[in-house]
């Protein structure tokens, strides 16, 4: 029942401001997933940290005359700040440009090469001759040579999502000075992916049973289609991680091949923070735990191929280099629910051309639970969605505040004036009483069902359709004109819906868990659904850094039907939500500059 479960979150990249698109992508499912596995008792260790190496950000340190350390400080503080305020409850969320990372990004390295998954190469890689430089990665963009887009970087085209060898792009311009680029020869340590393949191909055939549609294609499909082929995974770069032998002054590690090993290192970290240094091995070497990786699609290969084929090349070797004396093999991805893209107003979401909403400008006018709300029921879990100011806003009202906020604003509210704060004795229940509350009740297996299978938007829907079952069971008993003539049938219906809208606080806190929280203490409860967050300064031989916690003792929440009973007191409600002016549709899309 309480087996480890690590919720894995991709990395942002510490290069800019994270967007509703990023936010339903991967943050905010597995925010969702988490919560939800807490309130079942589990034992959950949420990861990520921000990507803060590579290309990524050193392009955009070169265009604003900064450094890179500088551009990952700034947008790292804006994402703590943004995961605080929109409550995504990262037990840690740390960076890459850290000791603690460094050390086991280049453990893992030594110990693939001991394992001999790793061998050199030389090979053509861009060249800028007026800069003196190679131009790895981002520095170079031109045509896909698979899907023809014209905008592909030269690691990755963004359209096919097919990762790509460099020295194959067609017409490159250098990202910098737009000048075209000159192949030379470089030598650089490879993954081989192919000595791997047989291994990889065992992993995924496993998995195919329930792995999404779009990450299987990404996989299995390359593997039947091209078989794999080494990858490169050094580079010609001062910004990163130094490639730990002798002789190799100027390369680093290719940022995705340590990125994704953050997963592992941020579980150190957490055993490091916590005083408790084997902490780890729960989530990464104990054989019932189970770890789920929140991505978006353009991040499919990274953890379905290349971070388990790390995994297997490592077997019990990283786990004897951390000094265990009986070594096991780390824990291989049991699920990449990965999403698909949000679109806004119907058209790509994108921060150059700045067509995004952002997650704290947002937040800067509305509250969070509506936005958890918008995002979930049109998260993009099967295919592409949209965000449209429009549909927010009725989503807002019409869902939100008229299924749900004065569901329960009205029952407490009424409850409170004619019962004074006590929960009223019902007297036996009717049939009618005693099916809704069976209803309602049966969520905790429905709902639960669905977020286990990380189905998150028809799992909400299914708490939707509750909620509007105790409107339904409302108009039916009418408490409000009971009251005046049989006022212990009003107590029966009150009690009822106030029990089904307890259990309703619990079904709908992993989605909406700001007004849970409120709702419950008006309830009358005096523990807390969930724990709190913080964040903690950390000191190491890279300099400071700021990570942001989880702190899952204060909370007491479980998934279970309500316990409430008659004669318990309660406290004077308030609404849970703001109804929003339909004026707002057109203020934001002007915003937007629509
Ligand atoms: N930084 C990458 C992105 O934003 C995601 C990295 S996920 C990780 O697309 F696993 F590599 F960390
Ligand atoms: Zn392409």
């Amino acid at each position: 029942m309480s087996e480890p479960i690590l919720v894995a979150v991709a990395w942002p990249y510490a290069n800019a401001e994270i967007h509703v698109g990023n936010l339903t992508g991967s943050y905010l499912p597995a925010d969702i997933f988490s919560r939800y596995q807490r309130l079942k008792g589990r034992k959950v260790l949420m990861v990520s940290g921000s990507d803060s190496h590579g290309t990524p950000i050193t392009v955009r340190a070169d265009a604003e005359n900064i450094t890179p350390i500088e551009v990952y400080h700034r947008f790292h503080e804006g994402f703590l700040e943004l995961f605080q305020s929109l409550g995504l409850t990262y037990d840690v969320f740390t960076s890459t440009h850290t000791e603690n990372h460094f050390n086991v990004s280049q453990k893992i390295f030594l110990a693939l090469n001991k394992n001999g998954f790793l061998y050199q190469e030389s090979q053509e890689q861009w060249y800028s001759t007026s800069q003196n430089r190679f131009l790895p990665d981002r520095y170079v963009e031109g045509t896909c040579y698979i899907c023809g887009y014209e905008n592909a970087r030269s690691d990755q085209c963004d359209k096919c999502g097919n990762l790509l060898e460099a020295g194959k792009l067609i017409d490159p311009k250098s990202k910098i000075d737009g000048s075209t680029p000159e192949l030379r020869e470089t030598t650089h340590f490879f993954l081989d992916l192919s000595k791997l393949e047989p291994q990889i191909a065992i992993f995924l055939k496993e998995r195919e049973s329930y792995w999404r549609q779009n990450v299987l294609r990404q996989s299995l499909g390359q593997i039947q289609s091209d078989g794999l082929r080494g990858r490169p995974i050094t580079r010609d770069l001062d910004w990163g991680i130094p490639v730990p032998l002798e002789d190799q002054t100027g390369k680093c590690l290719y940022v995705w091949f340590e990125a994704v090993i953050g997963y592992l290192s941020a579980a150190i970290e957490y055993g490091l923070i916590t005083k408790d240094s084997d902490a780890w091995k729960e989530w990464w070497t104990n054989k019932d735990s189970k770890s789920y990786y929140f991505i978006g699609k353009d991040n499919i290969p990274f953890h379905a191929i290349i971070w388990p084929a790390e995994l297997l090349g490592l077997s019990t070797t990283f786990d004897e280099m951390m000094g265990s004396e009986n070594p096991s093999p780390l824990v291989l991805p049991y699920d990449v629910p990965a999403n698909e893209f949000m679109n806004l107003e119907g058209q790509k979401i994108s921060g150059s051309r700045n067509w995004a909403v952002y997650g704290r400008d947002f937040l800067s006018r509305y509250d969070p639970d509506p936005l958890r709300y918008y995002l979930t029921v049109s998260m993009p879990e099967t295919r592409d969605s949209d965000w449209d100011w429009d549909e927010f806003y009725h989503r807002n009202n019409d869902e939100l505040v008229a299924t749900w906020g004065n569901l329960a604003n009205r029952v407490l509210s009424f409850a409170y004036k004619h019962w004074e704060g006590v929960v009223p004795d019902p007297g036996p229940l009717s049939e009618l009483d005693v099916s809704l509350l069976a209803t309602i009740e049966s969520g905790f297996e429905t709902v639960g069902k669905e977020i286990e299978a990380v189905h998150l938007r028809s799992a909400l829907q299914e708490v939707v359709r509750l909620a509007s079952e105790v409107n339904k069971y409302l108009d039916q008993t009418a408490p409000w004109t009971a009251i005046k003539t049989h006022k212990q049938n009003a107590a029966r219906a009150i009690f009822t819906a106030m029990k089904a809208i307890d259990s309703l606080k619990t079904l709908f806190a992993p989605f909406i868990p700001f007004t849970s929280e409120k709702l419950n203490k008006f309830l009358g409860y005096s523990d807390n659904l969930f724990g709190t967050q913080s964040v903690i300064i950390e000191q190491d031989n890279l300099g400071e850094h700021t990570v942001l916690r989880y702190h899952p003792e204060t909370g007491k929440g479980e998934w279970k039907p309500s316990k409430l009973k008659p004669g318990m007191t309660f406290n004077k409600p308030e609404p849970l939500f703001k109804k929003l002016d339909q004026s707002i549709v057109e203020e934001e899309r002007t915003r937007l500059g629509k």
